[in-house]
Order: C-alpha cells, then sequence, then structure tokens
C-alpha cells in the first residue's frame, strides 16, 4: 500500500518534504542546487511524477533526496521517549531527521509503546497502510518480551488464552492471547489488541508486576539485531509485507 502520489510540482514537493517554505526551496531551485536523474532542474513549477524509486534519483544539494511520501521505517524505540508529538521530554520524533518533523503528510507511530516499553515501533506517513496495520480485522500480532517481578503462578496461560481476562476499568474481555514462558521470571506474551498498558495490566490482573517490557516483533516481522536502540530504518515492501504475515511458532525457552 502506498500514498496516491501522482504529480507534484516540484517546489511543492520539496516543501512537503520540510526542506523550507515555498519561498526557501524556490531560491534552492533557482540556485540549481536539485537535480533529477542527474541534470540540474532549475524550474520550480516542474511537475515531477512522485515515485517510490525518486530518492534515487533527485538530489538536494548533493544529497539524495528524502524518502518520497509512503515512508514507512521501523526503529528501536529505546526507554525514556514517548511516542507523542507533544509530551514534555524525548519524544520518538526526535530520534528521526529534523527535517522529517515538518513532512506533509506528517510521520505518526502505528499504535504506541509506553514511555517505559523499549523495542519495535512502526512510524509512516501513509495514513491508509496505519490504519490496516491497527485494524482488528487485520489481526496483526504483536510480541513482547515481559520481566516480570514475581513468578509466575502456573496459570497464567490458561487464563490468558481463554479470551475471558477482563482488564481493570473496562467491560470487554480481551481477545485471547499466547504466554510462552521463558524462565519463572521471564515470558513472551503475543497478543492482537493494542489497549491502553495493555500487557502491564494483564499482569496485574494475575498478581504481578511488569519490570520490563520490550517488543520484539510485529506479524512476522522481528526487530533486527543489528538495530540499535534509538535507531531506525526504512521498511521495504517486503517487510511491511511480513508485518501482515502470522509469525514461524518457535521456541521461546
Ligand atoms: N502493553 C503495555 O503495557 N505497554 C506497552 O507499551 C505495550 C503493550
Amino acid at each position: 500500500m502506498s500514498v496516491k502520489t501522482a504529480a507534484l510540482r516540484l517546489d511543492r514537493l520539496l516543501a512537503n518534504l520540510g526542506y523550507g517554505s515555498r519561498r526557501e526551496v524556490q531560491q534552492l531551485i533557482w540556485a540549481g542546487l536539485v537535480t533529477l536523474d542527474g541534470e540540474i532542474v532549475d524550474d520550480s513549477d516542474a511537475k515531477i511524477a512522485v515515485t517510490a524509486d525518486l530518492a534515487d534519483r533527485m538530489t538536494v544539494d548533493d544529497e539524495a533526496l528524502d524518502p518520497p511520501p509512503g515512508l514507512c521505517l521501523m526503529l528501536n524505540k529505546p526507554l525514556g521517549v514517548t511516542c507523542s508529538h507533544k509530551e514534555q521530554g524525548p519524544l520518538v520524533y526526535g530520534l528521526l531527521p529534523e527535517r522529517w518533523r515538518r513532512r506533509e503528510p506528517a510521520i505518526s507511530t502505528v499504535g504506541r509503546l509506553d514511555k517505559d516499553t523499549s523495542g519495535l515501533l512502526l512510524m509512516t506517513d501513509d495514513g491508509a497502510l496505519l490504519h490496516k496495520i491497527i485494524s482488528p480485522r487485520s489481526n496483526v500480532t504483536k510480541r513482547y518480551d515481559v520481566t516480570l517481578d514475581r513468578p509466575l503462578r502456573g496459570d497464567e496461560g490458561k487464563l490468558f488464552a481463554a479470551g475471558t481476562l477482563m482488564l481493570d476499568g473496562e467491560t470487554k474481555p480481551l481477545e485471547p492471547a499466547l504466554l510462552e514462558v521463558a524462565t519463572p521470571t521471564r515470558a513472551y506474551v503475543t497478543v492482537t489488541e493494542g489497549r491502553y498498558h495493555m500487557v502491564r495490566r494483564m499482569f496485574a490482573a494475575v498478581g504481578n508486576h511488569v519490570v520490563a517490557l520490550h517488543r520484539d516483533r510485529i506479524g512476522a516481522l522481528t526487530l533486527p539485531d543489528d538495530l540499535e536502540p534509538g535507531r531506525y530504518r526504512l521498511m521495504s515492501a517486503a517487510d511491511i509485507a511480513q508485518v501482515f504475515q502470522a509469525p514461524d511458532p518457535t521456541p521461546v525457552a
């Protein structure tokens, strides 16, 4: 899935990608700093077909153009940063290039991770893709690596799988979730929903307390081992397709 991208005027394209105001990008264009397929384009009205390969074909001030609209990335969210555009303190958007914060359409997180949760977070400017990933109909699974304060009792897996667990203050039970036990105080939980503080509240409902929470998988897409906390990577169409695939059942212990 990608954002509908017909053709845009060059100055509008660059302004939408955050390179500056319409006036500022016109100066860049008129100064001969923009090239397409190796040729200078100094006409700010030039109609540019916004294709997925544009970043490989266009340069601005000798640098490859930023990814055109339809961008989707995976971020290894570190602890202590918030999935919000406007809260105080460090935000996930601060981990992206500064210019990307001025893009139109804007980049948003696909769902949220708590400030105290680390791991795989997707971000996109493609509203249709975002909604498809979070739609209950897509049934996209999310796996969390959970470290607990106290040893598991033994009945949690059955309770989570039953589809009857009611979280405090809610009226609809949780959809069935999978618990895979690694050690008495460490487990993997796979869920399809995305309710507020959901995994922490699931363990609170069984008398335990989550001391560390890390998301390592969305669908069949696993957080790459070489993606350091705080770093992001653009996703290919194949990566995006993995989000909608069921993960391989792998033993965790
Ligand atoms: N469940 C939580 O409790 N927190 C998260 O960040 C994600 C799932």
